[in-house]
């Protein structure tokens, strides 16, 4: 384990609900490792879009995202624009719905790829989302690509969901990350694709503990 806490960089990468979150944050936790969680980057974007009702306005939007901040804390599980804490309001279905959208910009794709290269500069960082085994960090000690069934993601996603009070229902979910999967991995730069050296998981059936053993176990060899 003391090799581990040390500069390794884990970059994970898989569709919506493929329990990447879950997994990195608690191998993360369980490591000593920092954690980060790039989709939340994607979503505090979006939210500053549709707070400044410049969603349609990509101009206006990429200034506001260069002069924006972005900052985690509690390991990754806070996350703050402009100093006020949007944890909460990153996860709302309007966000869900404009996320991929505007993460398919490759203007702010490019102000976001920066940031997050400077957060995991030092090493010992397990990062999870949609390009970081390709495009942030293509030198990765460890790549990983997590997968599931559509059915499978959709009812996990509905259990957060739940948690929140949302009201919705498992085929609502699943034809929303359907549809968030199908833009993810058909945008013209930095799609959702399996690296040629990332190690597939597939966490159908699978627990949280049953996938966290499996990438800790790859690590250790
Ligand atoms: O991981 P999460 O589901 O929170 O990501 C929300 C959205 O942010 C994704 O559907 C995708 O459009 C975008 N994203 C991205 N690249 C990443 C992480 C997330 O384009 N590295």
């Amino acid at each position: 384990m003391s090799k581990i806490a040390s500069h390794i960089t884990i970059a994970m990468d898989g569709p919506a609900g493929s329990g990447k979150s879950t997994v990195a944050r608690r191998i993360a936790e369980k490591l000593g490792m920092l954690y980060l969680d790039s989709g939340a980057m994607y979503r505090a974007v979006t939210l500053l879009a549709l707070e400044n009702g410049v969603e349609e306005d990509i101009t206006k939007l990429i200034d506001l995202v260069k002069q924006c901040i972005i900052e985690f804390d509690d390991n990754g599980k806070k996350i703050f624009l402009d100093s006020v804490d949007v944890s909460e309001e990153i996860r709302t279905p309007e966000v869900n719905k404009l996320v991929a959208d505007i993460a398919k910009i490759p203007e702010i794709r490019h102000e976001i790829v920066k940031h997050q290269q400077r957060i995991g500069a030092k090493g010992n960082i397990i990062a999870e989302g949609r390009d970081l085994t390709t495009i942030v960090f293509p030198d990765a000690d460890y790549k990983f690509y997590l997968d599931a069934s559509i059915r499978e993601r959709a009812k996990r996603r509905y259990a957060d969901l739940q948690e929140q009070n949302v009201k919705t229902t498992i085929d609502a979910v699943e034809a929303e990350i359907a549809a968030r999967d199908e833009k993810d991995t058909s945008r013209e730069h930095s799609p959702l694709q399996i690296a040629d050296d990332a190690i597939r998981v597939d966490t159908t059936g699978k627990t949280i503990d049953e996938v966290i053993d499996i990438i800790v176990g790859h690590i250790n060899t």
